[in-house]
């Protein structure tokens, strides 16, 4: 199996509930190990340009502003199949979906306040890290 690096984000819900380190502990009993972070509370500028590629999907303007409503924890993580296993750890988008024991069904109150994101495939992963962290700012645990 493939070393991947993955992004994440702790959104405003999950760090207004001081579950950053529980949810880290899931990253870490997985096998992920996180290799840059930082908290931030984003401008709509940031988060639109973020999620640009749902730009003309009709809850754009909800999810701006609920990524900016407050602070968020976001991280690089590293592992054996990263991008999968983050997304497995996270559970479905919608928490009602999600299965039991995952990030989402644990924590998570609706779609719009789902606790996390992550990346969904390798190129996306190579462009959301680059977008938070300088090449210099991420340190391989390897
Ligand atoms: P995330 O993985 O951060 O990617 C885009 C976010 O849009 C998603 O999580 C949800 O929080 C939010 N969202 C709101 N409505 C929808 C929807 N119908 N389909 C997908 N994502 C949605």
């Amino acid at each position: 199996m493939a070393i991947e690096r993955t992004l994440s984000i702790i959104k405003p819900d999950a760090v207004a509930k001081n579950v950053i380190g529980k949810i880290y502990s899931r990253f870490e009993d997985n096998g992920l190990k996180v290799i840059a972070a930082k908290l931030a509370w984003l401008s709509p500028q940031e988060a639109g340009e973020f999620y640009a590629v749902h730009k003309e999907r009709p809850f754009y303007k909800d999810l701006v502003s609920f990524m900016t409503s407050g602070p968020v924890m976001i991280q690089a993580l590293e592992g054996e199949n990263a991008i999968a296993k983050n997304r497995e750890l996270m559970g479905a988008t919608d928490p009602k979906k999600a299965d039991p024991g995952t990030i989402r069904a644990d924590f998570a109150e609706s779609i719009d306040a789902n606790a996390v994101h992550g990346s969904d495939g390798e190129d996306t992963a190579k462009v959301e890290i680059g977008f938070f962290f300088p090449a210099m700012s991420v340190y391989s645990g390897r």
